[in-house]
């Protein structure tokens, strides 16, 4: 099961709505060592394509929409749509990972259990296939 969600607890009174998240919880579970967050992105626009050899990160879409289609690299692959800052979508490594079909007013947000690191990418999908299937590197 690639497509693991999980439903944050809302608090909610006669002034709105809350979500608190916190690191190394059912919600998140891992240390949140850094959050990015994605908008403003063109109609037809493709991001992502590329996996993480180890970082995991969990993603909310804060507002509008997008579909994030997940790949194991073994066959496998799953796709949701992501219209709701109630839910929180945990991507493992080792996934590949394509966000297509984002609204003019998608704000998705990634908590993420490292920082930044270009060498923890496979950016290349043969790559990526190669080391999921457990084979060498070219
Ligand atoms: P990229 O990984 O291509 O974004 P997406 O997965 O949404 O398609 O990142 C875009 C650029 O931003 C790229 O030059 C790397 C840089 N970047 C950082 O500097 N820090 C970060 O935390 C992230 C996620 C990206």
């Amino acid at each position: 099961m690639l497509i693991q969600t999980v439903d944050f607890k809302v608090i909610t009174d006669g002034r709105g709505s809350l979500i608190s998240l916190e690191g190394g919880s059912a919600d998140v579970p891992f240390d949140i060592q850094r959050v990015y967050y994605i908008f403003g992105v063109g109609e037809g626009v493709v991001r992502g394509a590329h996996a993480h050899k180890r970082l995991r990160q969990v993603v909310v879409c804060m507002s509008g929409s997008c579909r994030m289609v997940l790949d194991n690299g073994l066959g496998v692959k799953e796709d949701i749509v992501l219209d709701t800052p109630t839910r929180g979508l945990l991507i493992s490594s080792m996934t590949w990972r394509e966000m297509h079909d984002f609204s003019p007013d998608c704000v998705l947000v990634v908590l993420a259990d490292s920082h930044y690191d270009e060498s923890d990418y496979y950016r290349n999908y043969e790559d990526f296939l190669r080391a999921a299937r457990g084979e060498p590197a070219v």
